[in-house]
Order: structure tokens, then C-alpha cells, then sequence
């Protein structure tokens, strides 16, 4: 399958979005060494270490033409390194997208995640011409949540009891955008 890789960085008014770096260990492990942070995260808490394997790997995810296959954004704020994006191809013909979102705490709360979901979902559209993007989240992160209804998705299904977290099941939202409600 032949899908152009996305012009990179992507700049918005207040942010740049790159790939990752191997001096960026850091800063990532600055906010995934947090447990407020990684709370609804696939993963728990990162050693400085696990932080420097994300890197090697996400490096190298720079140009995803299969479905399944993830581009990984890191989140660059007045010339600093504050969180990341991600993005999931998936099905077939790279036809839809699934997007998430980390933010350092310090910068929360100024729109940032908005503003770098917002860049994603114009990729996940305009770039690689996908009709659907949709982000799974736990259902007790409502601060993600809000993220997903600014960037005008829509609540579509609530999976009960439906992701391992915290020695229990947690629910799971979906949320989800089509490409003719965008823009
Ligand atoms: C999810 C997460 C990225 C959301 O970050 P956030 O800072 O709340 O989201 P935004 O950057 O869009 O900021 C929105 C807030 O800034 C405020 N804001 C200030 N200036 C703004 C602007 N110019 N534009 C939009 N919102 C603005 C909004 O009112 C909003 O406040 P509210 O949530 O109290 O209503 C963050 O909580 C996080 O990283 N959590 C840990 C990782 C995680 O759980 N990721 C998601 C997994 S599904």
C-alpha cells in the first residue's frame, strides 16, 4: 500500500509536533514517571529506562502504511518537550484511526491537548484520507473525555467492565468523529 509519509513536524499556533528523539528520555520520563498521568494509560508507571526503550521503538514509527501499524508524535510547547500524540491505523486500506493523548500537568488546563488532538484528527482526514478517527478511553477519565467532545467526537458506546485496571475491570467510552462532521 503506498501512503506518502505526513510532512513532519506539524506546527500549530501554539505547538510542534515531531518525532521523537533519543535526548528526549527525560522529559518523557518526567511525566510517565507519574502515576496521575499514566492512571488511564495502557501501562503503569515508566522507569527512566522503559522511557528510553518507548523511544527506540516510536522512532521508527515515523512512517506506518499498514493498518495496525501507530504514528507517535512528541508534543513540543515553547521549545520544550511537554507530551505526546498517538495515532492507530486501522482497518482496511488505512481507512480509520484511533487517536490518544499525554500532557505533562504543568502545561494541562490551556488547550493544549485539544489543539494537538485537533492537528492529529486534520492528519488522520486530510492526509491519509480516513472517513472515521475514534479514541478509546477509561471511562473515569473525563478530562480525556472533554478533550474528545472539543474536538466535536461524539460518545457512541460505553463498554462495561471491559479493560483490565487498578485489580478490577474498568469501562471503556468510545468516541468518534467521521470525516463529513469535520473541519
Ligand atoms: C487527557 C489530557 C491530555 C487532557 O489535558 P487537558 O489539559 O485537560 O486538555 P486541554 O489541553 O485540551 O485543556 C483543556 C482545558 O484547558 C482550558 N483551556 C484554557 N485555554 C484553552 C484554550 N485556548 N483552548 C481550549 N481549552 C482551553 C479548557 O477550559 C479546559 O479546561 P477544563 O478541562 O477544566 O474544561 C491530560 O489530562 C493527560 O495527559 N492525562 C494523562 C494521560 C491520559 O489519561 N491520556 C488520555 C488517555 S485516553
Amino acid at each position: 500500500m503506498t501512503v506518502p509519509r505526513p510532512t513532519l513536524p506539524v506546527r500549530t499556533e501554539r505547538l510542534v509536533l515531531r518525532p521523537a528523539r533519543p535526548d528526549d528520555v527525560g522529559t518523557l520520563h518526567d511525566y510517565l514517571a507519574r502515576a496521575d498521568v499514566c492512571r488511564y494509560l495502557p501501562h503503569g508507571v515508566q522507569t527512566r529506562e522503559q522511557c528510553a526503550a518507548r523511544i527506540e521503538t516510536w522512532a521508527r514509527c515515523l512512517d506506518p502504511r499498514q493498518p495496525d501499524e501507530h504514528l507517535l508524535l512528541f508534543v513540543e510547547h515553547e521549545g520544550r518537550h511537554v507530551g505526546h500524540v498517538i495515532l492507530f491505523l486501522r482497518g482496511a486500506e488505512l481507512s480509520k484511526g484511533e487517536v490518544g493523548w499525554a500532557l505533562h500537568p504543568d502545561v494541562c488546563g490551556r488547550g493544549l491537548a485539544t489543539e494537538a488532538g485537533r492537528a492529529l484528527v486534520d492528519l488522520c482526514f486530510g492526509h491519509y484520507g480516513m472517513h472515521r478517527v475514534s479514541a478509546q478511553l477509561d471511562a473515569r477519565n473525563t478530562a480525556s473525555a472533554r478533550v474528545c467532545r472539543r474536538l466535536g467526537m461524539r460518545q457512541e458506546a460505553l463498554l462495561r467492565r471491559d479493560y483490565p485496571n487498578d485489580g478490577g475491570w474498568a469501562d471503556t467510552q468510545v468516541f468518534a468523529v467521521l470525516r463529513d462532521e469535520w473541519g
